[in-house]
């Protein structure tokens, strides 16, 4: 049974940004629920894809260089440990993973055009096509099965699970193997993360309830590795029960321990939750206005959708942050999705416009306080809401 435990408002879709602001900007209402049943996370509202993921997708995994550095470090581990003959990646972006491979051994899958063409270009064989059960029979046709398919936040983003897995299941040779690494529903609990919900992210994941779902398909995990990348994420590696070759370690039994020590199998764990999320609001807003009572000017860092979840459940409007900064084409003078927040273009003196800085996307925090050493010693000041809201 789905239970409800958090109503994050009305929200737009998180990576529509418009170029004039006043156009009538659909919002859907986000509000999340628990399965006591399979133990996973999801939003109420379904969004067909085709209406997220499209010709115009502004997300590019190669926009920052610490995914690049975790895909290359990746692609080495895969070499070495499983050395697979094709390789194929649910929701490839823009290459940053399948870029560091042979393109004869590499297959991208990526339904957003603008996407799909990149890597096209460059030579990769890439299917400009949404993952289902059609697609993974007719790349079975094609290329015979796969040994090894990769998915990094991709999954969660898919409303179908069931084909889903049932595809992979379907594609993936008997002794292949599946990776897929998606944002921690145990870190999102105690970075009280709330913006990892939005309407893109149809579920968040956690070891019990991938564990739970991959049952069905006679699939289980051997092995588990906590990521930094996207404020925290599991990567999640994962055969065919069939498989005996292959050992299961203790980090899946150890990562299950700790989840359910948490308390992600149980329903109060989310209530508290909710009730740290209307706590976070309330602080954030206080120390927006406490800065905008000062005549101070505040910049968001990053035009995630992360920082659109909490523009919009927060209400905060261009009196409280003036501006967002970031370095994608795609977003630049463009408007954060639902807000009138104007997106400029990053370069290395624009700090300088600015008394505080308000961190969206906090998950690259050492990256961006690596770059912006010179702005921090002369005094401009950060803002985060992660894990509770403060000036740092
Ligand atoms: P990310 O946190 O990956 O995304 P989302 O919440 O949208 O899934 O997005 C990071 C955004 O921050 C992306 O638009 C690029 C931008 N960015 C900069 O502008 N400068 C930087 O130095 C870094 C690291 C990211």
């Amino acid at each position: 049974m789905n239970k409800y435990f958090l109503d994050l408002g009305q929200q737009p879709l998180a990576n529509n940004y418009l170029s004039t602001f006043g156009k009538v900007q659909k919002k859907y209402h986000l509000k999340l629920f628990f399965n006591t049943k399979t133990k996973i996370v999801s939003i109420s509202k379904r969004i067909p894809s085709e209406k997220m993921f499209n010709n115009t997708y502004p997300y590019r995994s190669s926009m920052s260089q610490t995914m690049k550095n975790s895909f290359f470090k990746l692609s080495l581990e895969i070499k070495r440990k499983f050395n697979p003959k094709k390789i194929l990646e649910i929701g490839s972006n823009d290459g940053a993973l399948i870029k560091n491979f042979d393109k004869k051994k590499v297959i991208g899958i990526e339904p957003c055009n603008n996407l799909a063409k990149i890597t096209s270009k460059n030579g990769f064989v890439t299917y400009n096509k949404y993952w289902n059960y059609k697609l993974a029979q007719k790349l079975k046709k094609k290329h015979g099965n796969i040994d090894l398919i990769y998915s990094a936040n991709t999954l969660t983003h898919i409303s179908n699970l069931n084909d889903v897995f049932r595809s992979i299941s379907h594609l993936l040779s008997k002794n292949g193997i599946l990776i897929i690494e998606d944002p921690s529903l145990l870190e999102c609990m105690k970075k009280n993360s709330y913006d990892q919900f939005y309407n893109e992210h149809i579920y968040l994941f956690s070891a019990i309830s991938v564990k739970n779902l991959l049952n069905e398909f006679n699939f289980e995990i051997f092995d588990i590795k906590n990521l930094s990348t996207h404020g925290g994420s599991i990567r999640y590696y994962i055969k065919k029960k069939g498989n005996k070759n292959i050992k299961i370690k203790y980090n899946v039994k150890k990562q299950i321990k700790n989840e359910t020590k948490y308390g992600l199998h149980k329903f109060e764990t989310y209530k508290k939750f909710s009730k740290n999320v209307k706590k976070s609001k309330i602080n954030l807003l206080e120390i927006l206005k406490k800065i905008k009572k000062n005549g101070k000017k505040i910049v968001g860092y990053g035009a995630t959708a992360k920082a659109v979840t909490i523009l919009n459940y927060c209400n905060i409007n261009n009196d409280l942050i003036q501006n967002f900064i970031d370095i994608t084409p795609e977003k630049i003078n463009r408007y954060m999705p639902g807000k009138k927040i104007k997106i400029l273009k990053y370069n290395k003196n624009i700090l300088k416009n600015y008394d505080f800085v308000f961190l969206g996307a906090w998950n690259f925090k050492k990256e961006i306080f690596n770059k912006e050493k010179k702005f921090i010693k002369k005094g401009v000041k950060f803002i985060t809401h992660i894990p509770k809201p403060k000036i740092i």
